[in-house]
């Protein structure tokens, strides 16, 4: 797979529409609590800017369902986003397009950058309207998307208005696709995916995929319980997806089929509420009674999962594989994403970890940076190793 790059493209004086994904989380005052998304696109802001481009940071934030709503304008983070981007001044512009934009961005100077206004205030945008596409195209002269994480959305600003502008993937839309492809298709084995999360209806596609490619998965977290229960496991009172246990015995039949190694819990750490440090105990997975919650694996299984994945040279992570949000229920996780950091650090194994909560939780057990590479995408992470073809990378490939 070869994408166009913004390798030698003449950028000086012309304006650059930059797809970015400023999507961020945010604290109660407001304040942007995970900056990863826009760290991630500083290499190609800097190298745009040092060739004298003219940037136009184009994003979403939240889902405003095409209308004006204050509370996700871009504007309310625009004192955030200069700071993380070093940058001195960043004009924000009341809208994505028209005359005023347009001049506003002609008139900056080589290497200036504006912040133009939530491209999702206009329907046309999820409508991948041809007629909003060209309004965008309008305000500029390139185009280049640096949003990995939205590529999976067949909208005006990542697929629409590729076909109007000269297109180009950025260095973090390159790195990303790098990656994953280096775990999903170039890595090095024996390869083990561990998953976690609450459902497996959300992730029966990316299940089914992955067990022709791993050699070992682990499962955790609510999800696990489904297995579980497909195994003829009293999972007590604890979350699970009943219709999905057929769905589940599909996968496990599927795995011995390709001779992917199913791991799931030997043990758990059971409770009778959900609660930070609420009374718990742990107990062998056969042993979990009626009225209690599997909340967290337990260390015969961290042990387990920790083998495995000392064994191994590639490791793929997605989702936590305990209530991790309430401690102590947070153990396994950590236990496990510390290994994989400390064996991605030594150069032991490569691991790539992204999709949903999963950068929170490694976060939490300040794992997140010994990982080889995390992904800042959540769906898009989930789609692009489900095996799907995503919009928002098809039109950025060079035929
Ligand atoms: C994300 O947060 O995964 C991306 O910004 C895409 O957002 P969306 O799910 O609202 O399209």
């Amino acid at each position: 797979m070869k994408l166009r790059t913004i390798d030698n493209i003449e950028v000086k004086g012309k304006v650059v529409l930059l797809r970015c994904d400023l999507n961020v989380p945010v604290t109660e005052q407001g304040e942007i609590a995970d900056s990863s998304r826009i760290e991630r696109i500083l290499p190609t802001i800097s190298q745009l800017a040092n060739r004298g481009a003219k940037i136009a940071l184009l994003s979403h934030y939240g889902r405003p369902n095409g209308k004006y709503n204050e509370e996700f304008s871009l504007g309310n983070l625009s004192d955030g986003i200069a700071e993380i981007l070093n940058a001195e001044e960043i004009t924000v512009v009341q809208d994505c397009i028209g005359k005023v934009a347009k001049k506003v961005l002609k008139d900056l100077p080589s290497g200036g950058i504006a912040l133009l206004e939530n491209v999702r205030f206009h329907p046309g945008e999820e409508k991948n309207d041809p007629k909003f596409s060209k309004l965008l195209s309008d305000v500029a002269d390139l185009y280049v998307n640096d949003a990995f994480s939205v590529s999976h959305r067949k909208h005006s600003s990542i697929e629409g208005i590729t076909k109007l502008l000269p297109s180009y993937a950025g260095r973090a839309f390159q790195f990303e696709i790098d990656m994953l492809q280096k775990v999903l298709s170039n890595s090095n084995p024996p390869v083990m995916a561990i998953i976690g999360g609450s459902k497996v209806s959300t992730k029966l596609k990316l299940m089914e995929n992955l067990v022709e490619k791993m050699h070992t998965i682990a499962i955790g977290g609510g999800m696990a319980n489904t297995f579980l229960l497909a195994n003829n496991i009293n999972i007590g009172a604890s979350f699970c997806e009943k219709s999905m246990q057929n769905d589940a015995k599909k996968i496990i039949a599927k795995a011995k089929k390709f001779g992917c190694n199913i791991l799931l819990p030997l043990d758990a750490v059971v409770a009778n509420k959900l609660e930070v440090n609420a009374e718990n105990e742990i107990v062998d997975i056969e042993r979990v009674k009626n009225n209690k919650m599997i909340l967290d694996i337990g260390p015969k299984t961290i042990d387990l999962f920790c083998n495995a994945i000392v064994n191994s040279k590639t490791v793929l992570w997605n989702g936590p594989l305990g209530v991790f949000e309430v401690p102590p229920y947070d153990e396994g996780t950590s236990n496990c994403a510390l290994t994989v950091a400390m064996l991605s650090r030594s150069g032991a194994i490569t691991s790539v970890a992204g999709g949903g909560d999963t950068i929170s939780a490694l976060n939490n057990a300040d794992a997140a940076g010994g990982f080889t590479y995390v992904s800042v995408a959540g769906g898009a992470f989930l789609e692009w190793i489900e095996g799907k073809t995503l919009p928002g990378v098809n039109v950025l490939l060079d035929k």
